[in-house]
């Protein structure tokens, strides 16, 4: 087993080379992530040479280092954010009292299953877009697919110290069996089912990053409030990352689309025929895998009246969104909260208790954030001119989870038939054909500089290099 010189390989700020525990749980764990990554990680790419950001601590110098790194030698680092002084909790059952600096013993299990829940994510992410190296647009965009992945990777390694320093031998069987399970795997699945589905190709990418990565920021946010010290600041950490996965999206379907519109107005049509003979994405194809997205994501947020949000919430372990900064009593018990539910054929608000139904509060946050973005893609649709408007589906389209899950709503939020759902759903969801088009369009382009015909380059480049900057050396 190699030994690891903690201070060098591992930058931290919890005083690791201190911690004997924490040393002898990682001189097992350590090994075995690395050998996950060589599994799972970003295929192929191990030798590359790849314009990186580390983290190497918590202030604003020391967070963002860039430089050339081959990506196993990555410098995966764990980090929180600093303590602040007298931490009281700030919502639930034990309002005012200090934070806890360790795991309560009968809120052990619960902590331990978000901690681990939110773990199960990162690596997913990471096996989910495994291969869209190969077929990368730009060196731009692979740099930033990279970025992005070994990112993720640190969020497992902010997970496992958790359950590494504050859960004992659970712990350590918990962070195995993150390295075990792989997503889409039939026998071993991981936890959540959107990181069961595949990320075919870089469409499904930008959109997973910005509408999956922002589920994450929104569930970070939720934890970052947790009476649970170490979580709370373990995951505001995270957030500072969490940023750039949503850039990458956001501006990664902004260019698509600022493509496609250059190519609408220079051949003069919005026929989808000759956009696709012309090698873009038209934009009823772009609404679909909106559509998908944004309905598979939404449910990440689990069932819209679910006594474990009350429990999580009144016990302290998890807040709400920004719970800081509202006006309520933080405590919410006899406050209500309208939830969707479908009668005489017809969806319809009812009230329920807001403490059952935090994670549609959740949802609904998100919703709002999420739909900030479609707003900023309509202005590029806007500014060239062209009558076409990218919207979210309604929130009960195609659930699979909750009151809404199987309730046939087209995306306008209308009940519809079963037969009208046949009908439609072609135009509602990405087709085999949709994906067998774009999937066409996914060639490797890694010429410093260059990009794929279906995308419009960036307006400025990473850590203001320019766009034609060597992202990635291939050696
Ligand atoms: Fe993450
Ligand atoms: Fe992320």
């Amino acid at each position: 087993m190699s030994t690891i010189n903690y201070s060098e390989k591992i930058p931290n700020n919890v005083n690791l080379s201190e911690d004997r525990t924490l040393q002898r749980a990682l001189e097992h764990w350590q090994p075995n992530y690395l050998q996950w990554w060589q599994d799972m990680g970003p295929d192929g790419s191990q030798d590359f040479d790849v314009y990186l950001r580390t983290a190497v601590s918590v202030d604003p110098q020391g967070w963002a280092q860039f430089g050339h790194v081959k990506m196993p030698d990555y410098r995966w680092g764990i980090f929180l954010n600093p303590a602040e002084a007298d931490r009281k909790i700030h919502f639930g059952d034990h309002k005012g009292e200090a934070a806890w600096q360790d795991v309560p013993g009968e809120h052990r299990a619960n902590l331990r299953r978000i901690i681990v829940t939110q773990g199960d994510t990162e690596p997913a992410s990471v096996e989910q877009q495994r291969h869209l190296g190969l077929t990368c647009p730009s060196q731009y965009d692979l740099r930033n697919l990279f970025q992005v992945n070994v990112e993720e990777g640190r969020h497992l390694w902010a997970m496992v110290y958790l359950l590494h320093r504050y859960f004992g031998r659970d712990g350590r069987e918990e962070a195995e069996a993150l390295l075990d399970r792989r997503s889409g795997n039939a026998d071993n699945p991981r936890i959540l089912q959107a990181f069961n589905e595949k990320t075919p190709d870089w469409l499904s990418f930008f959109m997973f990053t910005y509408f999956t990565d922002r589920d994450g920021k929104f569930q970070l946010c939720a934890l970052a409030e947790s009476s649970f010290d170490p979580l709370a600041r373990t995951t505001k950490f995270m957030l500072t990352e969490e940023a750039h996965h949503m850039f990458v999206g956001e501006s990664g379907v902004s260019r698509v689309i600022q493509r496609t519109v250059d190519a609408m107005n220079q051949l003069k049509t919005d026929d989808v025929g000759k956009l696709r003979a012309a090698g873009v994405i038209d934009l009823p194809t772009i609404q679909r895998y909106i559509n998908f997205h944004f309905s598979v994501t939404i449910d990440l947020f689990g069932a819209d009246q679910s006594s474990n949000a009350a429990t999580f919430y009144s016990s302290g372990l998890k807040g709400r969104y920004e719970e800081g900064k509202r006006t309520d009593d933080h405590v919410l018990k006899g406050q209500n909260y309208k939830i969707l539910e479908v009668a005489d054929g017809q969806l319809r608000e009812k009230e329920v208790p807001m403490l059952n139904a935090l994670n549609e509060v959740l949802r609904d946050d998100y919703i709002t954030d999420s739909k900030g973005g479609v707003d900023r893609w309509n202005r590029v649709i806007e500014k060239a001119g062209i009558p076409f408007k990218l919207t979210v589906p309604h929130k009960a389209f195609h659930r699979n989870i909750g009151t809404l899950s199987g309730v046939k709503v087209s995306p306008d939020g209308r009940v519809v038939s079963d037969h009208e759902w046949n009908q439609s759903v072609e135009h509602w969801l990405p087709t085999d054909e949709d994906r067998a088009y774009v999937a066409s369009l996914m060639g490797r382009v890694v010429e410093p500089g260059k990009f794929a015909n279906w995308i419009a380059p960036p307006v400025i480049g990473i850590n203001r290099q320019p766009i034609d900057f060597e992202y990635v050396r291939f050696n």
